[in-house]
Order: structure tokens, then C-alpha cells, then sequence
């Protein structure tokens, strides 16, 4: 795929929808009594996966365009699969299904693509062991493939060592079958999405600081659900127009959930000039569209709590900081390294090839602004972040930029090639 700069951004665009909340919809709908409807869905690979692996355990689930209809019984009608579990390119399916495969009464095994092969999975199974989970899987358990053999589980009182929402959601998810009080508590607060609509489906749960806490053995009731646009997938198009002289972008029903808007936080600190607008809230979730025009953007320095507000949007934070004015430092970021590549080094490495410094550290990385990329040609190593980032460094490379790998949107943003250039008409 070869990308160029093609004029300013400009129009309104409505984001494809959010895909921490996508998974989660059909994942809880599953778990819950009668019909959910989801609209808005993420009809995206890795929310497909998850799709995959509930019909194989026995869910019946249709989906018509970004329309999902699924047909719950409660836990009991979740039966043993047939066949292998494959989670795709998917952390969120693979953590979040190891959760509640661990309150199942039979014998499972996922696995997934050689990238998600090689994601640490023993951060979820040490204390989904600690519950009563039993998981065998390649290198002691560590990496999938991993077989589960479900059963009674035991509440956990659990600090954990990363913020992670996956590790959190999938502790939460084996709480519901566990009788008792499941708490968990968190270096920094990661997305609290399972928490929202847990509470939506019926669940007693509550949140002091960084720590939550769910009543197990709840009844959960299906329901109707509108998933917002995925604030992750609009960061690129934030970070376009704002690099980009002359861009007026609108991106509408964005959601603005404040766990995740670190990126709008960060970018509006550097200079960006984005307005948030017409505020709303969508099932318990915080909803708006943002006005972005381009702008001079300045360094910035990143690093604690701010870190796993804005995990996704580093890459593309990258391409701000390779335009912007003065030093911008990314710390605590080490995650980095365990995303569907290492994306400390895929970002230098990648970068690289099209001019541009980026300096990688333990955790994080160092750019100093105001370069000249000279165009070339890097790999997205299919990280679906990666290929996106590099698609917007395009649009200020002095020559095309070629993208080898770059079908590998199709995970998140499947229409990402198309929107930018239409945006540019
Ligand atoms: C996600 C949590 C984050 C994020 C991922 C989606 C989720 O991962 O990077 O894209 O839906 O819970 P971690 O939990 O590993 O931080």
C-alpha cells in the first residue's frame, strides 16, 4: 500500500465502534438471561473472534451489518467446545475467555495467531489458579495454546502487578461464578468498561480508588446496548488533522469514556486545538463528537497513571511528537513490549526506515520534534496500530511512504485506507 499526502483532512467521519466495549457486549450477553441487542458493533476481526469462539461453546448469535443479536441462557448454557478456541490477533478474547472458561465446568483450549502466541497469558492463569482454574499451556502454562479445565471457584482478593483491563476484566468475569466478594486493585486504573456494563446487565459492583470489588453468583439479564465509536481508532485521525495544515474534521459519537481519553488530554497539552462537543452518555458510557482543526503542536513528557489512559495511542502519539516543537519523553510505558508487537521497537525501528529518529528506551521512547521525514518504505509487522501510525506519517513525508503488512487493519478499522482517503478529498 503505497500512501502520499493528498491534501488537507476535512468533513465529518463516524468512527467504527469501540472495541474493548464491543467484546464485552457479546461476552456479557452470552453470560446473561434472554436477548441482547447490540448496535454499533465492531464487526472487526478480533471482535469476530470472539464471535467464533461463543458459537463454538454452544451461543447462538446473528449478526446483520454492525447489528448483533445474542441469545443468552445464563452460564449453564455455555457447553464444551468441539474444537480448538482460536482467538485470532485478540489479547482481549484470549484473557477475557480464560476468565470465564475458569468458572466452567468442562474442558477447553484456546489459542491464537503467532503474535498472540506469543503474548504473556500467566499474568491471567496465576491467579485464575489461585480461584481453583486449572490451565495447561506451552512453556508451563505461560503462552497459548492453554487447556482449561473449569469448575468451583474461590472469590480472590488480588492487587495486580500491571494495569491491565484485560487481567482485570478476566478476574471479574471468574468473580461471577465465584460466591462471595471478588476485589482487585490496580497500580493505576486501567479501562473500567467490564465494570460499566456489568453493572448494566445487573451486577453489584463498586470502585474505591483503584480498587473494584463484585458480589459473585449475580443474575445477569440481556439487554440493549449501543457501543460508541472507538476513541482508539478516531486518536489516528485526531493526531491526521492536527499535523496536517488546513485540516476540519469532525469525528461524531466518539466515545470519551475518561479512562481512556488520555490521548485528548495529551494532544490538547501539546497545542492541538480539539473541541469536545455535544456530551452524552450511551448505556453508562461517556459519549461526544470532536471538532479537531489542525494546529502547532509543542513536545510534551508522558509517563504514570496518564500511561494506561492512552496505552493504544502511543504509536500514533509518536507521529505527533516527530512534528511537534521541542522533546517529547514517553515513560512507564514497558506494556509496550507485550502488544501485538513490540511496539517500542517496531515504532524506532519502523520510523526509521522513513527517516526519522526516535530514540527507544526500557520504556518508552525519546523524539525530538520538527523532522523531515523523507518517505520510504516500513512494515506495520501486522500490529494493526503499527500500519495506522505509519499511514498518518505519510501525510507529512516529503516522498510516498509504502506500508508492507497493512491488511492488518482490518482488526480494528477494516475501512481505515478508504476513510483516509476520502477525508483528503
Ligand atoms: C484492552 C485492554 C488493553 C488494550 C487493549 C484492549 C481491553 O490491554 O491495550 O487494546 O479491551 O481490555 P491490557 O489490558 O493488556 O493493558
Amino acid at each position: 500500500m503505497e500512501i502520499k499526502y493528498q491534501g488537507p483532512l476535512r468533513g465529518e467521519i463516524t468512527v467504527p465502534g469501540d472495541k474493548s466495549i464491543s467484546h464485552r457486549s457479546v461476552l456479557l450477553g452470552a453470560l446473561a438471561k434472554g436477548q441482547t441487542q447490540v448496535q454499533g458493533f465492531l464487526a472487526a476481526a478480533d471482535c469476530l473472534a470472539t464471535i467464533n469462539c461463543l458459537r463454538q461453546l454452544g451461543i447462538t448469535i446473528t449478526i446483520e451489518g454492525t447489528t448483533v443479536l445474542i441469545d443468552g441462557g445464563g452460564p449453564e448454557k455455555l457447553q464444551e467446545p468441539g474444537n480448538i478456541l482460536d482467538c485470532g490477533n485478540s489479547g482481549t478474547t484470549a484473557r477475557l475467555l480464560l476468565g470465564i472458561l475458569a468458572g466452567l465446568p468442562f474442558f477447553s483450549v484456546i489459542t491464537g495467531d503467532d503474535s498472540l502466541r506469543r503474548r504473556p497469558m500467566a499474568r491471567v492463569t496465576e491467579p485464575l489458579q489461585r480461584m481453583g482454574g486449572r490451565f495447561w499451556g506451552k512453556d508451563d502454562g505461560r503462552f497459548l495454546p492453554i487447556a482449561v479445565k473449569g469448575g468451583r471457584l474461590q472469590p480472590i482478593n488480588y492487587r495486580t502487578p500491571v494495569a491491565s483491563a484485560q487481567l482485570k476484566s478476566a478476574l471479574l468475569l471468574a468473580g461471577l461464578f465465584a460466591e462471595g466478594i471478588t476485589t482487585i486493585t490496580e497500580p493505576h486504573q486501567s479501562r473500567d468498561h467490564t465494570e460499566r456494563m456489568l453493572t448494566a446487565f445487573g451486577a453489584e459492583i463498586w470502585q474505591k480508588d483503584t480498587t473494584v470489588s463484585l458480589t459473585g453468583r449475580p443474575e445477569l439479564w440481556g439487554r440493549n446496548i449501543s457501543v460508541p465509536g472507538d476513541i482508539s481508532s478516531a486518536a489516528f485521525l485526531l493526531v491526521a488533522a492536527s499535523i496536517v495544515p488546513g485540516s476540519d474534521l469532525m469525528l461524531r459519537n466518539v466515545g470519551v469514556n475518561p479512562t481512556r481519553t488520555g490521548i485528548l488530554d495529551v494532544l490538547q497539552q501539546m497545542g492541538a486545538r480539539i473541541k469536545v462537543e455535544n456530551s452524552r452518555v450511551l448505556n453508562g458510557e461517556p459519549v461526544a463528537d470532536l471538532h479537531v482543526q489542525s494546529a502547532d503542536l509543542q513536545g510534551v513528557e508522558v509517563g504514570g497513571a496518564l500511561i494506561p489512559r492512552l496505552i493504544d495511542e502511543l504509536p500514533v502519539l509518536a507521529v505527533a511528537a516527530l512534528f511537534a516543537r521541542g522533546r517529547t519523553v514517553v515513560k512507564d510505558a514497558q506494556e509496550l513490549r507485550v502488544k501485538e508487537t513490540d511496539r517500542i521497537a517496531a515504532v524506532a525501528e519502523e520510523f526509521a526506515k522513513l527517516g526519522a529518529k526516535v530514540l527507544p528506551t526500557d520504556d518508552g521512547f525519546v523524539i525530538e520534534g520538527e523532522q523531515i521525514l523523507t518517505g520510504g518504505t516500513a512494515d506495520s509487522r501486522g500490529d494493526h496500530r503499527m500500519a495506522m501510525a505509519l499511514g498518518i506519517a505519510a501525510l507529512r513525508s516529503a516522498a510516498p511512504v509504502k506500508i508492507k503488512n497493512h491488511a492488518c487493519v482490518s482488526v480494528s478499522f477494516p475501512d481505515f485506507w478508504q476513510a483516509l482517503t476520502k477525508l483528503q478529498q
